[in-house]
């Protein structure tokens, strides 16, 4: 990949594996979500999704560039996965979660969808994720 890859260079680059997990999860639409450091809203960006939230479809990411880290809330356990490049994640619906890209985020990730109508943000309403680990650089 170049060193800012736009859309269509992530799809073709990984064509193959797209497919495939069409074919395995039936995924709907595909696109690839990305940021660098220098991006003017990287706060407002990393804000959006610090908080507990959930989904009515799964959240599913395949890194291809940087990291990011999902922490899921399952029963009275808490999970931090720190995804880096070539980590897929299938957050499942309806899972408590937070995301955070760090204060300096970079990564370019892949995003497939079974229904995207579906990714909303529920926001829980708790302030768990405030007393956990956030992503530092
Ligand atoms: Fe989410």
């Amino acid at each position: 990949l170049s060193d800012a890859p736009q859309q269509d260079e992530v799809i073709a680059a990984y064509k193959a594996d797209i497919g495939r997990l069409i074919d395995e999860e039936g995924y709907q639409t595909v696109d690839v979500v990305s940021m660098v450091p220098d991006h003017p809203e990287k706060a407002a960006f990393r804000q959006k999704f610090l908080e507990e939230h959930r989904h009515s479809e799964d959240e599913v990411r395949f890194f291809v560039e940087g990291q990011g880290l999902f922490t899921l809330h399952i029963g009275d356990r808490v999970y931090e996965v720190l995804c880096t490049k070539g980590d897929l994640i299938s957050v499942p619906a309806n899972t408590p979660h937070w995301f955070d890209m760090g204060p300096n985020p970079r990564f370019v990730a892949i995003r497939l969808f079974n229904n995207p109508e579906g990714w909303v943000a529920n926001f829980t309403g708790s302030d768990i994720a405030q007393r956990f680990n956030r992503l530092e650089n």
